[in-house]
């Protein structure tokens, strides 16, 4: 069984880099064409050149997913030059931490308003699209910490835990037009958001300690999650969020499994 997204129309916001840029570049090598925005041109810029380069269909906007009218131009842009829109990701994000005595409240409102109300405006603006096709498949990133949230995470983890609730209303609305609506949860996807691969070793240990997969997960495997979502094999899931966290939830204390495959000899802890 193959996944076939040939001749499909792609939006992935903040695509710009990290996951986002994987996610994109995945789908636009399953032969999707695929429109890449971002804040930042000069990231534009570099995948441009990336996809005449590769022969990769597609074409890039810079777009602040807080800004409605830079998205309705975007939308209308991408609709008349296209001709459709069959898959949105919406990944664009922003982490911003601090305890609640001393989070300032623009971080508050920075990551409220990029990763909550920025998945609610492209979703307005471009469910219209997917209605009157009587297709669609909208892709929101939600985060590990919308199921569990790490201290000092009150703006980014309230922001994803209103990303997950967001998608199940969106996949109650829309389901009448076959459109369905997931979020997925990433756990630790070294990126410079997070910086996870360069913390001091021991960090890394106790974060490591955490996953019943003990190592970091790649933004491949990210992307590859999207790619099944947005396809025809996943026509029967709506309204839930996906665990990619290595097993985050799975096991209480998944150091133990490590510490007994060392003792066999079959695992090194400090590799
Ligand atoms: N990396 C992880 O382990 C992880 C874990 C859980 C969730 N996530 C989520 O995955 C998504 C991607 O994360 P990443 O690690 O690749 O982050 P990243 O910081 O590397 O990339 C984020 C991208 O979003 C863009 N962006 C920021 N504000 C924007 C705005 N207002 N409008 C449009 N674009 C904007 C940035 O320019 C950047 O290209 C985010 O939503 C993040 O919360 C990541």
């Amino acid at each position: 069984m193959l996944i076939d997204l040939q001749g499909k129309v792609a939006v992935v916001t903040g695509a710009g880099r990290g996951i986002g840029k994987e996610i994109a570049y995945t789908l636009a090598s399953e032969g999707v064409t695929t429109v890449i925005t971002d804040i930042n041109q000069s990231y534009l810029d570099e995948i441009r050149r990336d996809f005449a380069e590769l022969g990769y269909e597609g074409s890039q906007y810079l777009c602040d997913v807080r800004d409605y009218g830079q998205i309705e131009a975007m939308v209308q842009s991408i609709a008349q030059e296209h001709g459709r829109i069959d898959i949105l990701v919406n990944n664009a994000g922003v982490l911003g931490g601090g305890s609640v005595d001393t989070l300032p409240e623009q971080i508050w409102d920075l990551n409220l308003d990029v990763n909550l109300k920025g998945t609610f405006l492209m979703c307005k603006a471009i469910t219209p699209i997917m209605k009157k096709q009587r297709s669609g498949r909208i892709i929101n990133a939600a985060s590990f910490a919308a199921i569990v949230p790490s201290i000092g995470t009150a703006a980014y983890a309230s922001s994803k835990a209103g990303v997950e609730q967001l998608t199940r209303v969106l996949a109650g609305e829309l389901g009448p037009w076959n459109v369905t609506v997931n979020c997925y949860a990433p756990g630790m996807i070294p990126t410079e958001m997070n910086h996870f691969a360069e913390q001091p070793p021991e960090k890394q240990q106790q974060l490591l300690d955490t996953l019943t997969l003990r190592r970091w997960g790649s933004k491949k495997e990210v992307a590859n999650v999207i790619c099944f979502l947005a396809s025809d094999l996943a026509g029967y899931i709506t309204g839930t969020i996906i665990d990619i966290s290595g097993g985050k939830l799975a096991t209480q204390i998944p150091r133990d499994a490590y510490e007994k495959a060392q003792a066999e000899g079959e695992y090194d802890l400090f590799e």
